[in-house]
């Protein structure tokens, strides 16, 4: 009996052995750079790679999973749900509980005044009706009961009647991508009750206008929290990833 155990155990170990053999010499031949670098892996690495965005929508959802606050994810500036769809794809699993909540115009940007004002923002800009965003959304598998859409313009739409009505009792990730240092104050206004240590806030625009400390997201971050002392954020992974520290 111990002898054909021992025989299996030598068996096992031989394949073991062999397979590292063989993935060592696979990997030699994959890592070759006139393969890996070859028109065929260029052209098969978009379907077996993640894209950039998806990337970080991943790093964040598993950072988040990590700080374990099981609170909810809040997307403002959704357009046609790329990173909401992400996000709702990585999390689902890890995060059963997590509800999902989609703010935006649906008519795209509002017309960008003083120093909002910008050749690339424009008045209608990632314009995405709200019918399509539910089509693309049942595309990638988002499952609706999970998800709440508020639909308008951020400075009429984000008030304290809305949070009455919205059940959320406190956010994992705020994912903020609507551009503008008008819309991105409004926002983080809005979000403040809703923070707790270790909310991860995404500033996706964080290098738009030159990375200008006095125009768009930095701006509106940087007077955020002078007005909010009691909100303090530490860089996360990357540089517009940031985690929340809040003092009572
Ligand atoms: C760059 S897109 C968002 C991209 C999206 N996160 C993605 O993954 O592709 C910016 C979005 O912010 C929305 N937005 C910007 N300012 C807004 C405001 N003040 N009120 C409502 N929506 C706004 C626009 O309608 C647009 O859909």
């Amino acid at each position: 009996m111990n002898g054909r155990l021992g025989q299996r155990k030598l068996k096992k170990l031989r394949i073991r052995g062999n397979e590292v053999k063989m993935n060592t010499k696979l990997t030699k031949i994959l890592m070759k750079p006139s393969i890996r670098y070859s028109k065929v892996v260029n052209f098969l690495r978009q379907f077996i790679t993640y894209e950039p965005k998806e990337g970080l929508v991943r790093r964040v959802i598993y950072g988040a999973y990590e700080n374990g606050i099981n609170g909810d994810y809040l997307e403002f500036g959704v357009w046609e749900g790329r990173s909401f769809i992400y996000a709702y794809n990585f999390a689902k699993s890890k995060m059963p509980m997590m509800n999902y909540y989609a703010f935006d115009s649906f008519e795209g940007l509002q017309k960008p005044k003083g120093i909002d004002k910008h050749s690339f923002f424009k008045k209608g800009k990632y314009f995405c009706p709200l019918d399509k965003f539910k089509k693309n959304l049942e595309w990638g598998g988002v499952d609706e009961d999970k998800v709440t859409i508020i639909k308008g313009f951020y400075d009429n739409m984000l008030t304290t009647e809305l949070k009455e009505k919205l059940k959320i009792k406190r956010a994992s990730v705020v994912w903020i991508d609507c551009d503008l240092y008008e819309s991105t104050k409004t926002v983080l206004n809005f979000i403040i009750s809703y923070l707790v240590d270790g909310t991860i806030i995404v500033f996706h625009d964080w290098y738009c206008f030159n990375c200008d400390e006095e125009r768009g997201e930095r701006l509106a971050v940087k007077e955020w929290l002078k007005e909010n002392p009691s909100i303090s954020l530490s860089q996360h992974m990357f540089n517009n990833i940031f985690v929340v520290k809040v003092r009572t």
